[in-house]
């Protein structure tokens, strides 16, 4: 017989069960297990009730007894994030608040090709490390699944280098890295060619590596003027269809077109969406394209946030990630965000906590977590808290006693926000 684990008394479990994959939720529909204990199985959550129930009908069961107040909510999936990366751009930041836009720093030099230039400098190994622990700080955050994305390399060799670290990162932590390859992320200064070109040659050249590899199952571009136009970024999106890949796009961030190019081409999610007005709103909230909002660049650049609550009342689906990235997003801290978010946005609980899980997940094409059920991965988050409100009312300060991950319990303590000093 498989080893079982039994957790609990947890004052409160919210379940995520029964909750829809689209559209506005209200708190009295969140499924809450009161003095109720999790029982695992294989790395999987096996059932979810009564305490005294499971302890009753699973005497063999090893248990880790509780003996403070808790409430357990699903492992949170973070489904947009550039955290491997090398150098700073401190540098930006404080020039964006002293008066010069994001486009202004990058048109003159700043921006993504400082980054790339920086990561290019590290080795495979180098930013394997580094990535893995930002993944560590996540993880004791409670953030369970991450996807990473490539986009600071921009030739193939580099996308491969930086895809290979996020590859090797993912056996030096225990949350799950999902990793994006985002080689459209810009125009590479030292690529001799027109844009169409240059993505001509990533989807020859990068994609068929990709495959053999196992590198990468996405493709994500960034449509902008800065970046990629629609018309540019069709043939690479068609030829990454083709080859099976899912999509994903940062979309409408600074101007409108990429949710538009998102939905025609059937991505599993649009993200930022700034930018988005009724037109685009509507489209995706028809579609089946999950709306990832990113906080976190909105704060990171002083910009308003997406139109989450319009999204979610037209029947939308919306998860909320981090963006986590040196440039406009470099607080990482994505509970923080959401918080923050459903103030400014008035979204309930339930919706910011569907955005943080199963809707993340669906956003990453994943559907075997996101919800404290039976046949699900167990990966859970337990608050010291009775009260499921406290989470976001706290705004990011309270933090994690226990995170599960696929049914073991986490070690983590400390994580301190970067080691610079090795590199
Ligand atoms: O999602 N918008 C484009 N890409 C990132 C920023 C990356 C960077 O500035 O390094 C984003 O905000
Ligand atoms: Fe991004």
């Amino acid at each position: 017989m498989k080893k079982r684990t039994l957790i609990g008394p947890i004052t409160q479990v919210l379940t995520l069960d029964h909750l829809s994959l689209k559209g506005a939720l209200q708190d009295d529909q969140l499924e809450i297990s009161h003095q109720a204990g999790i029982l695992i199985e294989g790395g999987k959550i096996h059932s979810v009730g009564s305490w005294e129930r499971l302890c009753r009908n699973f005497p063999q069961a090893e248990k880790v007894e509780l003996s403070a107040e808790f409430v357990a909510v699903p492992g949170w999936v973070d489904c947009h994030t550039h955290l491997c990366f090398g150098g700073s751009r401190a540098k930006d930041f404080a020039m964006r608040n002293a008066g010069k836009t994001y486009l202004e720093i990058a048109e003159a030099g700043g921006g993504i090709w400082d980054t790339v230039t920086q990561t290019r400098k590290m080795s495979q190994n180098q930013l394997a490390q580094l990535t893995a622990h930002r993944a560590n700080r996540h993880l004791s955050a409670g953030i369970t699944t991450l996807e990473v994305k490539s986009g600071y390399g921009l030739s193939v060799e580099e996308e491969l280098k930086m895809l290979r670290a996020i590859q090797q990162a993912n056996t030096l932590t225990q949350t799950d890295l999902i990793p994006t390859c985002l080689a459209a992320h810009l125009a590479p200064k030292d690529f001799s060619g027109s844009a169409s070109d240059y993505l001509y040659q990533m989807a020859e050249r990068l994609f068929p590596i990709l495959k053999q590899e196992n590198l990468s199952k996405r493709i994500d571009a960034f449509v902008e003027k800065s970046a990629f136009s629609p018309e540019e970024i069709r043939p690479y999106l068609q030829k990454a269809k083709d080859l099976g890949f899912d999509l994903t796009l940062h979309a409408d961030q600074f101007s409108v077109g990429g949710s538009q190019v998102a939905v025609a081409y059937g991505a599993r999610s649009a993200d930022h969406l700034e930018a988005s007005g009724e037109v685009e709103i509507s489209l995706l909230a028809q579609s089946n394209t999950i709306a990832v909002a990113l906080p976190g660049a909105s704060l990171g650049l002083g910009m308003g946030f997406p139109p989450a609550r319009k999204l979610l009342d037209q029947g939308g689906s919306l998860a909320i990630a981090s963006d986590w990235n040196p440039g406009s997003a470099p607080m990482g801290d994505l509970l923080t965000q959401a918080s923050i978010l459903s103030t400014f946005e008035k979204l309930s609980t339930a919706e910011v906590f569907a955005g943080l899980s199963f809707r993340a997940a669906a956003a990453l094409g994943l559907s075997d977590r996101g919800k404290i059920s039976a046949g699900y991965q167990a990966d859970v988050i337990l608050f010291p808290t009775a009260d499921y409100r406290e989470i976001l009312y706290h705004q990011g300060k309270l933090t994690p006693t226990q995170v599960w991950k696929n049914g073991k319990k986490t070690e983590h303590g400390f994580i301190p926000i970067e080691p610079r000093a090795q590199f």
